[in-house]
């Protein structure tokens, strides 16, 4: 018998602190640098986004969401035989303990379950389900817990307006079940390594960088050039690969970066915008926690449904991309 993987819960969590475009103007104001609700809004879409407690990490706000989903997916923590959690915010630097260890303790789970981060940055929620599938179709794993995790207010440089905007903090999760029914119809991915410089995070310790970058560095206009260009392209395979035409996508979850990118990867598509799900609005760029997040709000919001066909694309640091298509 053919062995699926299917997704059987999913979940979110945000941070209490909501902080708009007009706070953040208001608190960059007082360190003399301008910036406006208008100029993010116009820009990226953006007017609100979540910043962690000092005392929540990104596990915290891992296992609030795993939480969410192992209830919907009407499991105990002891059922989940391996944990990915997809985050370039991790507790401890080079994931090491990694926060899936932290998450599987915080969950009490005391069955040796494995436990794992991916290091993919926006794309990382679409490389750990794409990992999760393999594990499962390989018959190596029946229930698998995927998260992505960031807090990304923790790298950012409040001094350099272009970016300190574009991010916010949150968790999503789903729950990857072994299937006798399709549900992850098809995964594709691809890094392109010399790209690297136009979109990374603090340097290591041992680095010779680190004296000079401290926080998340990124080249907005390169970024944007390249996301436009691989999103469709990756779509379009995922989709030749199960054999289906874009008009069958029922949903469409990109990386809430920019809703000006999101748009135009829809119109390219011939997707009515109406078919494509948008949070970054109010959670900003939470990279590897910004499509779980988006496919659990329209899930438990009931425009999600059973049966239905969604196209999830990443796009991130790396420079690293990729598309997972699923029926739900
Ligand atoms: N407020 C006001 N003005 C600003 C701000 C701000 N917060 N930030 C920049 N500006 C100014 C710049 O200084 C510049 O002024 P100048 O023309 O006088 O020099 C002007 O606005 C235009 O700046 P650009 O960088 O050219 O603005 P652009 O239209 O390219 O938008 C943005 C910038 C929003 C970052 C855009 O390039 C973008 O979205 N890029 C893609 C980012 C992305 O998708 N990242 C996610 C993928 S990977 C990941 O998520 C980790």
């Amino acid at each position: 018998m053919t062995v699926y993987s299917k997704i059987t819960g999913t979940g979110s969590y945000l941070p209490a602190r909501r902080v708009t475009n007009h706070d953040l103007a208001a608190e960059l104001a007082a360190k003399g640098i301008e910036t406006s609700d208008e100029w993010i809004v116009t820009r990226s879409g953006i007017s609100a986004r979540h910043y962690a407690a000092a005392d929540e990490n990104a596990s915290d706000l891992a296992v609030n969401a795993a939480r969410k989903a192992l209830e919907a997916a009407g499991l105990e923590p002891g059922q989940i035989d391996m944990i990915i959690v997809a985050t370039a915010s991790p507790d401890f630097y080079g994931s090491f303990p990694s926060t899936a260890c932290i998450v599987q303790h915080k969950l009490g789970m005391r069955n040796g379950s494995a436990a794992f981060d991916i290091g993919a940055v926006c794309s990382g929620f679409v490389y750990a389900m794409s990992t999760a599938d393999a594990f499962i179709k390989a018959g190596n794993a029946k229930n698998v817990l995927v998260i992505g995790t960031e807090v990304f207010s923790r790298i950012l440089d409040f001094s350099d307006r272009s970016t300190c905007v574009l991010f916010g903090d949150g968790a999503g999760a789903v729950v990857l079940s072994a299937s006798e029914e399709p549900g992850v119809l098809a995964v594709k991915l691809h890094a392109d390594g010399s790209h690297g410089d136009i979109l990374c995070g603090p340097a290591n310790p041992s680095h010779a960088a680190m004296s000079s970058q401290k926080f998340l560095y990124m080249d907005g206009p390169a970024v944007f050039k390249l996301a436009v260009s691989v999103l469709e392209k990756v779509a379009n395979e995922a989709l030749q690969a199960a054999d289906m035409p874009a008009a069958a996508i029922d949903w469409l979850i990109p990386h809430q970066a920019n809703l000006r990118i999101m748009s135009g990867t829809a119109k390219k598509l011939g997707l009515p915008l109406e078919r494509m799900v948008v949070t970054v609005d109010e959670h900003g760029n939470t990279s590897a926690a910004s499509i779980p997040l988006a496919l659990d709000q329209a899930v438990r919001d009931g425009r999600i449904r059973p049966g239905q066909n969604v196209m999830m694309e990443g796009v991130g640091g790396g420079f690293t991309w990729g598309a997972v298509l699923v029926r739900m």
